[in-house]
């Protein structure tokens, strides 16, 4: 993976302003803290994290291009807003370019943006990491930092209910797989918290 990490650094050079440079190194250096805190495979969450937005500053007419020689075909929100491919087009040049197989690092690139259910712990940490790394500034990214280095699972909450609350009060779209990632989270979360219920209960009787 060392080589893949070095190429694709050389990349992005290429492909991505300064700017954007800024954030995906940010982006790196708090996944793979939060990679650490929760024993987190720390090498595939860099990966995932120099590939998410490689393809983020490409204009557009020329990501619609290589999203179509990559057999990639733009549906829903993507057709009115061709820059969502480029978490696509991401893990497509990660399979394509180093023959990167690992679904889990796949799914982390392709879904950075919307989310997803079932979502695995790489594509969390990315997911928290391109919210909170430490170049984001808004009211209660802080604290949000602070509960992703203790509670992953709550932190994707917290985090996802925040960009939804941003995008509603925008009155941006939503995408369906958004809106499935936080059923699935809630669902997750009362089943533990009834598990744990039980289990309060057995010990208590
Ligand atoms: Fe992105
Ligand atoms: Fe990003």
């Amino acid at each position: 993976m060392r080589h893949v990490v070095k190429e694709l650094v050389r990349a992005l050079n290429l492909l991505v302003t300064t700017r954007r440079r800024r954030h995906i190194y940010s982006c790196c250096d708090f996944a793979r803290k939060l990679a650490r805190l929760h024993h987190v495979d720390e090498e595939k969450v860099t990966v995932a994290c120099l590939a998410h937005d490689a393809f983020r500053d490409v204009p557009t007419s020329k990501l619609l291009r290589i999203a179509k020689a990559y057999g990639i075909e733009p549906k829903g929100m993507e057709l009115e807003h061709p820059v969502l491919l480029h978490g696509n087009v991401a893990a497509e040049y990660l399979r394509r370019r180093f023959k990167i197989e690992d679904r889990d690092i796949l799914e982390a690139v392709a879904f950075h943006t919307s989310g997803k259910p079932n979502m695995g712990e790489i594509a969390k940490i990315v997911f928290l990491a391109d919210s909170l790394e430490e170049t984001r500034a808004y009211e209660g990214v802080e604290d949000l930092r602070r509960l992703a280095e203790r509670d992953l699972d709550e932190a994707v909450i917290q985090t996802l209910r925040s960009k939804v609350c941003y995008a509603m009060k925008k009155e941006y779209l939503l995408f369906s797989e958004t809106v499935e990632m936080w059923n699935w989270l809630l669902r997750n979360k009362r089943s533990k918290s009834l598990i744990q219920n039980d289990q309060d209960g057995v010990e208590g009787g």
